[in-house]
């Protein structure tokens, strides 16, 4: 049904663009000005189709997590209730595109904050909202999880049944393109980065066959999908081992802004001591908000066993002085909903890997202080800062090998115990856009420059953090750079991926 249609199409096309004298792409586009979806409506997929001005359209468009990918407009939007009908999206799209190229984005959460990351203007957006199904099976200790769910539908299956995976931190998240990046979880000490847990993904590939990337099945797939984003197929399903949960203990406690020093401190021992304490996770965040309008210090910890007050935090607990606590015995869900992301601002976030020094920390707080002064200055309306200063030890990573590997890079680094660094500033209004994310850039360039001035520097930028302007995956050095473009080569030899998938960070584009 759909090739007839699609061969009428083409058959009336042609003669008229060959009597306009005009490429047949001018002839597509003069005589359908949203020709890719008008090829979809032409498929069984018409029913899968929401347009511009109807308010399904709308509300999902207004769901993405930052105002920029709120604001562009695709011309129509695709929601594949199954592998097939994604592989038939991928079909339909890469056939049409021979007489115009029909661009598209690939969405599941919709949480990276720059424009075009997972939405596209003048073009389609594949969104995998309804690939979202969570399955426990129980023989096998794994979970199968569609890339269109929120982390906080992994957890509230999961953890009734006594059972985890290593998931994202916060409830809103989604599954699809954390873990494609890396993904950090509060079980990351002791099992690992997110992509580390896969079993097997399934995936749609540019000619839209559906393989399986596993250990033993199209390994190089397997390897280049754990931090490679988007550049070899559409993962459809992903299977990712379980392991026993009783509850947790954690939440956030503020500080005054004074205890800096204390608080960098007991971090950096707290990250050089993460294998004595592999249950254990902190996060320490310098924030800034306007309609607070006071500096302080917000920390995470999150222990991976319901334990009140673990031994593991004692030094930031002998901090004094906190103006709140959330802390005590939770869940995974609850924690996560603690942090779920709004969808209200624009935002910018970057990232920068350091040592896990106090004199890059101490300079890198004197920058922020710098930088906030600047913006308190310039900017208006509701905005905010939060810096994030976690631990990226060893532990994250020591079993990826023997788990398939990944294509991070973090072999490089041996035993070093590193900072994750990572600005996540929001503000309301395109006009103040540069302002912001100068602000952003300002502060990891100058941070970077210190660190590199006394050799606390290191090359990993985190692709799940990583700013538009960054090169997350140059950044996991020259090895895997020839393993990604390898398999985007053979997997996807015509460059489907590179080309009519403009979104994120592309292989082909990496010197
Ligand atoms: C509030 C908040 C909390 C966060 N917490 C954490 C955290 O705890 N740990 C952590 O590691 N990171 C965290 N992040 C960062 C997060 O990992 C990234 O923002 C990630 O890109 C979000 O994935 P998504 O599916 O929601 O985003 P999307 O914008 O939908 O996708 C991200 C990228 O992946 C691609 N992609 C998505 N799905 C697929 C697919 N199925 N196949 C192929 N390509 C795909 C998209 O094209 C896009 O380029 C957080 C972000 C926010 C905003
Ligand atoms: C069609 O375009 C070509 C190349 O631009 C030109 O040489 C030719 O004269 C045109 N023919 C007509 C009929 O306009
Ligand atoms: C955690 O979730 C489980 C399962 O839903 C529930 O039985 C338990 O009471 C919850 N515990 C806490 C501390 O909220
Ligand atoms: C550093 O952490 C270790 C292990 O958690 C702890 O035994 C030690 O007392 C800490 N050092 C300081 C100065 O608090
Ligand atoms: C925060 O302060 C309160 C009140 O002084 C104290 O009881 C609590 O233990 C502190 N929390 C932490 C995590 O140190």
């Amino acid at each position: 049904m759909f090739k007839h249609n699609l061969a009428l199409l083409v058959a009336a096309l042609v003669p008229f663009a060959k009597a306009q004298n005009e490429t047949a792409e001018a002839a597509v586009s003069f005589l359908f000005p949203d020709y890719c979806c008008t090829v979809l409506s032409l498929s069984p997929l018409r029913e899968r189709l929401l347009f511009p001005g109807q308010s399904a359209f709308e509300s999902r468009v207004h769901s993405y997590f930052d105002i920029k990918q709120q604001s562009l407009t695709p011309n129509c939007l695709v929601q594949p209730r199954d592998t097939k009908e994604v592989a038939l999206t991928v079909k339909i799209l890469t056939t049409a595109s021979i007489l115009k190229p029909c661009k598209f984005a690939i969405r599941s959460g919709g949480h990276t904050p720059y424009a075009g990351a997972s939405n596209i203007e003048d073009g389609v957006t594949v969104d995998l909202q309804y690939l979202s199904a969570v399955q426990y099976d129980a023989k096998n200790n794994l979970v199968k999880v569609g890339p269109g769910a929120r982390w906080n539908d992994v957890f509230t299956t999961l953890e009734p049944l006594g059972v985890i995976t290593t998931g994202g931190r916060s409830s809103t998240v989604g599954v699809g393109g954390l873990t494609l990046g890396g993904g950090i979880s509060y079980f990351s000490p002791e099992h690992g980065l997110i992509c580390d847990n896969v079993l097997e993904f399934e995936v749609v590939l540019a000619d839209g066959r559906i393989v399986t990337a596993s250990k033993t099945q199209n390994p190089d797939l397997f390897t280049v999908l754990k931090g490679g984003n988007n550049n070899f197929g559409i993962v459809t399903n992903f299977k990712f081992g379980t392991f026993k949960y009783d509850g947790m203990w954690g939440g956030l406690v503020a500080y005054p802004e004074s205890t800096i020093q204390d608080q960098f401190k007991a971090l950096i021992n707290f990250s050089n001591n993460i294998d004595k304490n592999l249950k254990a996770a902190a996060i320490v965040m310098p924030v800034y908000q306007s309609a607070v309008g006071s500096n302080l210090i917000l920390n995470t910890y999150d222990y991976a066993e319901p334990v009140p007050r673990p031994a593991a935090y004692n030094e930031f607990f002998a901090i004094p002085g906190n103006v709140s606590d959330t802390t005590g015995l939770r869940n995974m869900s609850s924690l996560a909903v603690e942090l779920k992301g709004a969808t209200t601002h624009s935002v910018y976030f970057g990232t920068l890997t350091f040592a896990n020094d106090l004199r890059v920390m101490t300079e890198a707080h004197n920058i922020f202080k710098d930088v906030l002064a600047n913006l308190k200055a310039k900017a208006t309306g509701d905005w905010g800062i939060y810096v994030l200063y976690q631990p990226l030890p060893p532990a994250y990573t020591r079993n990826s090998a023997a788990k398939g590997g990944n294509v991070l890079g973090f072999e490089r680094f041996k035993d070093q115990v590193l900072c994750l660094y990572q600005p996540y500033i929001s503000w309301q209004g395109a006009q103040q856009d540069a302002l912001f994310q100068g602000a952003g850039a300002d502060l990891i360039n100058r941070i970077r420059a210190y660190a590199e001035s006394i050799g606390a520097d290191n090359p990993y930028l985190y692709l799940d953090y990583a700013d538009k302007t960054q090169d997350p995956l140059k950044s996991y050095g020259p090895e895997n750079v020839q393993k990604m473009k390898a398999a985007a080569k053979k997997y996807d030899p015509h460059g489907v991926f590179q080309n009519l998938v403009p979104g994120g960070f592309k292989i082909s584009k990496v010197q």
